[in-house]
Formats: structure tokens, sequence, C-alpha cells
């Protein structure tokens, strides 16, 4: 592909239904995958950046995911930490519907 990413299937749509999201792997990767009420498509790194939890064992409410151990919260769209004790960003990835596939696209 011409955008220097590395398109994965990591879900079908039909496995992630509106405010739901989904645990993916890719490689060594750990990948959230979420589906927003809005019907838009995001993936983040799944492994919070405070310590060691993933954010799909979390909560979802709207478009910021609450981390299940210390409660820290991120911004889905853009990886952004919202609250303490978050103090780094999620990497994010962009995500793309192919028919019934959701596909994200890695770093090359
Ligand atoms: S491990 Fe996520 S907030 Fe502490």
């Amino acid at each position: 592909m011409s955008d220097g990413a590395n398109w994965v299937r990591l879900a079908g749509v039909k496995q992630i239904g509106r405010g739901e999201m989904l645990a993916a792997t890719a490689g060594k990767r750990k990948i959230a995958l979420y589906h927003l009420e809005d019907d838009s498509w995001h993936a983040t790194d799944n492994v919070c950046t405070h310590a060691f939890a993933l954010l799909t064992e979390g909560f979802l409410d709207g478009e910021e995911v609450e981390c299940p151990l210390h409660a820290g919260k991120f911004n889905v769209r853009n990886g952004k930490g919202v609250c303490a004790p978050i103090d780094g960003d999620l990497a994010t990835y962009p995500v793309r519907i192919d028919g019934a596939d959701v596909l994200v696209g890695l770093p090359a």
C-alpha cells in the first residue's frame, strides 16, 4: 500500500457492537479496538501507559476508556490521557472497515 502502513484484519465488524471494545493482538502488539456510539472506529495500544493493565478489561464510556487498575482514562480518538494518574498517551492506529472486516494500519 502506498500509505506505508501494514493493514491487518484484527476483527470482524459484527464482533464489536456500538459502544463496545475488543482486545486483539498483532504479533507481540496488544491492541484495543473501539466501536463508538457514533459508528466511528478507533484503535489504540491496549496496555495502559501507567502500569500493566489491559484497557479492554476496563470500561468504555463514550469516547473515553477507563483503566481497570487505577481508573485512569484515555480518549480513544487520539490516545490522550485525560486524568490522573495517567502520565503518558497511548499509541493510536488508523482503522479501516473493508466489508465485514476491521483492518488496522500498523507501522510497516
Ligand atoms: S495501570 Fe492504568 S491507571 Fe494505573
